[in-house]
C-alpha cells in the first residue's frame, strides 16, 4: 500500500522533534553526545565518567554514575508541583476507581519499600511480583527499585509451571502476589497458584498477598502477609538507594527458542534514559497529558511505557483493569471519553478484534480529546492501521507504530509526530539508534528485500545479559551473523524511501495476540502430558490475533487420539504456561519432519500447513 499520511501542521508544531532526518543525522554523528544531552535531563546523584563503555557484546552505559529510576520517577517530583498531580487513574472491571497523586504514590511505595526492609530484603535481593493489573502491582515495582531489590514481574496470566521456573531461576526471596482477580464473569485465582508454585520451594520465604477480589485463599501464617496490614504500620518516608547506573534494575523473563525462557536483565542507568525519551518523543508526552496504555505491567510494554517511563515524564496514566471488549466492546471508547485521554498505546489484535465490532462502538463516544495513538507487539496491517487512524482518531492523530522487544527495554524503530506516515510502517529508527536489513552474512540488502533486522551500535536501554547464561546473550543475539552486531529474531525490509516494514519474527517465536511465546516451551508442556511421545508447534496467521497456535503430536504407542484427548493436551498447556498459550489446533500424526541430527523442521510443517514452498530440505532426514 502506497499511502503517506503528512503530519499536520498544529502536531508539527507541538513535537520535541520537528525534523527527525536533522536530528537523526546529529544523533548519528555523535551518539555520545546525543545519549549524554537526554541523560542530563534527569537527575543523577553523581555524573557518569563515561557514556559508554562497549566491550563487545556488552555495553555497560553511563559508567561511575549513580542514580535510581524512582528519584526520577517520583523523588524529584516532591519538590514540585507535580507532586499533587494526578500519577495514575485506576478504573476496575467493578467500576471502582482508585487515583494516586505523585505525592500519595510516593508515601505508598515509601511505606512498601519499608516492609521489604523489615523483612530483611536488601539492595541486590531478588523479588518476584505476581500481581493482577492493579495498582499495587505498580507500588510493588517501584517499592522495590526504590531501596535495589531486583524485582521480576511475572504476568499474571501465567500459570503454576511458567511462574515456578521464573521463581526458581530468578531466585526471589519473596513473592507478591493477590488473593485473585476479576476477569469479564469470573475470578482468576492467584494466591493458589503461587501455593502450588512454592510447594517445594523453601527459598520463598514470605508471599505477601493483596486483597482485590475477596475470594477465599489458604493462609499459610508466619509465611504470608496481607499487604494492607504489612504496609499500613510502616513510615510513609525511606530513603532512596543511590544505585550503580550499571547495577541491574529488574529481570523480565521472555520466551525464546529453547523450552526455557530468558531472564533479561535491564539496567538502572541506561534503561531510565533509553526509557524515558523515546515514550517522550513518540508521544510527545506533556505535563497535561492523560495517557492510556493498554498492557500489562507484566509485559516490558508496561515496564517501560506504564510505569517507569510515564512517571519521570510527569505525566496522568490511566489503566483499565480488564478487557477491551468487557462488558461491551466501547469500553475503550466510553473511557478514554469519560477520562479525556490524550494519547492512547495499545496492540494490533486488539484494534483488530475491536474493528471487527464495527464502527459505531467508537462513533458512540466524544474522542476527540485524542491527540496520538500507538501501537505495539506485533506487525500492524494497513487495514487495522488505518480503521485506527480513521475511526477512532478522527484522522486527526498520528499512528505511531513502535518496534521494540523486552531486550531493547526502549522504542527502537518508530516514527516521531512530526513525520509523514505509510500505514503499516514502523518508519525509521528512534535517534542515536542504528539499524539494517542484512543477509545472513551481515552484509546490507537491497530495498525492498527481505533481510534480518539488526541494530548495528549499542544503546541506552539495552539489556545487560541473560541472567545466569552469558552463552544464550553471545550466541542468540550478537553471534547469529558475523557482523557483531545485535540480530533482532525479527525479518523486515526497508523500502525505497528508507522505511522499515516488520515482517515478523525468524526464528521459533510466535506472537499470539502480542504475546511472545516459543515453539519449544508449548512443545515441552505438551509432551509433558503422559500420552504424548512428541510434539511440534508453529504459528499460523491469523486475522484478529496475528499468529494461532497449532500443534502436531505423535502420540505413546497404544494412545489412540479422540477430541477428549487434545482437550485434555489444551488444558495441560493452560495448567503449564496459561490461557494465552492454548492451542487453537492439534493434529495427531506418525511422523514429524525432522533433521538427521533429530531436530524438528518446524519450517517444514508450516510450509505444508499453509500450502508454501517447503524450500531447502536437504538436511531433511526423511525426504
Ligand atoms: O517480533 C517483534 C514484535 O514483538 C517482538 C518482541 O516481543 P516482546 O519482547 O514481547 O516485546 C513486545 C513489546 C515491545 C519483536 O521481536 N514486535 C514488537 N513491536 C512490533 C513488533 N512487530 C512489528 N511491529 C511492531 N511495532
Amino acid at each position: 500500500m502506497n499511502i503517506m499520511i503528512l503530519p499536520k501542521p498544529e502536531i508539527v508544531a507541538g513535537s520535541f522533534v520537528k525534523d527527525y532526518e536533522k536530528i537523526y543525522a546529529e544523533s548519528c554523528a555523535n551518539p555520545g553526545l546525543f545519549w549524554e544531552n537526554i541523560a542530563k535531563e534527569l537527575s543523577w546523584y553523581k555524573t557518569w565518567d563515561r557514556v559508554l563503555d562497549w566491550q563487545y557484546p556488552y555495553g555497560r552505559w553511563f559508567t561511575g554514575g549513580k542514580c535510581n529510576i524512582v528519584q526520577n520517577a517520583l523523588d524529584r517530583h516532591m519538590q514540585t508541583a507535580t507532586k499533587e498531580k494526578l500519577a495514575y487513574i485506576w478504573e476496575g472491571q467493578d467500576g471502582t476507581v482508585r487515583q494516586f497523586t505523585y505525592g500519595q504514590l510516593n508515601e505508598e511505595v515509601c511505606r512498601f519499600a519499608n516492609v521489604l526492609k523489615s523483612l530483611g530484603l536488601k539492595r541486590g535481593d531478588h523479588a518476584s511480583i505476581y500481581l493482577p493489573r492493579i495498582p499495587e502491582q505498580i507500588i510493588a515495582m517501584l517499592g522495590c527499585a526504590k531501596i535495589g531489590v531486583v524485582h521480576t514481574v511475572v504476568f499474571s496470566g501465567f500459570s503454576i509451571e511458567a511462574l515456578k521456573n521464573r521463581i526458581v531461576d530468578g531466585e526471589a526471596k519473596i513473592v507478591i502476589t493477590a488473593d485473585g482477580y476479576p476477569y469479564k464473569d469470573k475470578t482468576i485465582e492467584c494466591k493458589s497458584t503461587v501455593d502450588e508454585a512454592i510447594k517445594e520451594l523453601p527459598q520463598v520465604e514470605h508471599v505477601i498477598v493483596v486483597k482485590r477480589a475477596g475470594n477465599n485463599i489458604v493462609f499459610n501464617p508466619g509465611k504470608d502477609l496481607w499487604w494492607d496490614e504489612v504496609t499500613k504500620t510502616q513510615s510513609t518516608d525511606c530513603p532512596t538507594e543511590q544505585m550503580d547506573a550499571t547495577d541491574p534494575l529488574f529481570i523480565l523473563y521472555t520466551s525464546g527458542t529453547t523450552g526455557k525462557p530468558k531472564g533479561i536483565i535491564h539496567s538502572q542507568g541506561g534503561y531510565m534514559v533509553g526509557a524515558y525519551i523515546t515514550l517522550k518523543w513518540t508521544f510527545n508526552l506533556t505535563p497535561d497529558d492523560v495517557y492510556f496504555c493498554t498492557a500489562d505491567a507484566g509485559w516490558i510494554t508496561g515496564h517501560s511505557f506504564i510505569v517507569y517511563s510515564p512517571l519521570m515524564n510527569g505525566v496522568t496514566t490511566f489503566i483499565y483493569e480488564s478487557v477491551p471488549d468487557y462488558p461491551n466492546p466501547g469500553k475503550w471508547w466510553q473511557l478514554i471519553e469519560k477520562y479525556k485521554v490524550t494519547k492512547f498505546y495499545t496492540a494490533p489484535t486488539a484494534i483488530r478484534s475491536l474493528m471487527r465490532y464495527g464502527d459505531n462502538w467508537p462513533r458512540m463516544h466524544n474522542l476527540s480529546s485524542l491527540k496520538i495513538l500507538g501501537s505495539v507487539g506485533e506487525p500492524i496491517n494497513p487495514e487495522a492501521w488505518l480503521w485506527f487512524h480513521e475511526k477512532v482518531g478522527n484522522s486527526n492523530c498520528p499512528v505511531i507504530d513502535t518496534w521494540w522487544q523486552t531486550e531493547t527495554g526502549m522504542a527502537m524503530i518508530a516514527p516521531l509526530p512530526s513525520v509523514p506516515l505509510k500505514p503499516g510502517s514502523a518508519f525509521k529508527p528512534f535517534p542515536g539508534i542504528e539499524a539494517d536489513i542484512v543477509d545472513d552474512k551481515g552484509i546490507p540488502v537491497p530495498p525492498n528485500t527481505q533481510g534480518f533486522l539488526v541494530i548495528n551500535k549499542p544503546w541506552p536501554a539495552m539489556f545487560l545479559d541473560v541472567y545466569k547464561n552469558p552463552q544464550k546473550y553471545r550466541e542468540a543475539y550478537w553471534e547469529v551473523v558475523p557482523t557483531k552486531v545485535y540480530f533482532t529474531g525479527d525479518s523486515a525490509k526497508k523500502d525505497e524511501d528508507g522505511y522499515y516494514w516488520i515482517i515478523g519474527r525468524n526464528d521459533d517465536v510466535l506472537k499470539v495476540s502480542g504475546h511472545r511465546l516459543g515453539s519449544a516451551e508449548l512443545e515441552s508442556a505438551l509432551v509433558s502430558h503422559h500420552a504424548v511421545a512428541e510434539a511440534a508447534v508453529i504459528g499460523k496467521p491469523h486475522e484478529i490475533k496475528g499468529e494461532s497456535i497449532k500443534a502436531f503430536v505423535i502420540l505413546k504407542q497404544g494412545v489412540t487420539g479422540s477430541d477428549q484427548l487434545k482437550e485434555e493436551l489444551k488444558q495441560e498447556v493452560r495448567k503449564q504456561i496459561g490461557p494465552i498459550a492454548t492451542p487453537d489446533e492439534i493434529d495427531f500424526v506418525d511422523k514429524l519432519p525432522k533433521t538427521r541430527s533429530g531436530k524438528i523442521m518446524r519450517r517444514v510443517l508450516k510450509a505444508q500447513e499453509l500450502g508454501q514452498p517447503v524450500g531447502d530440505t536437504s538436511t531433511l532426514e526423511n525426504q
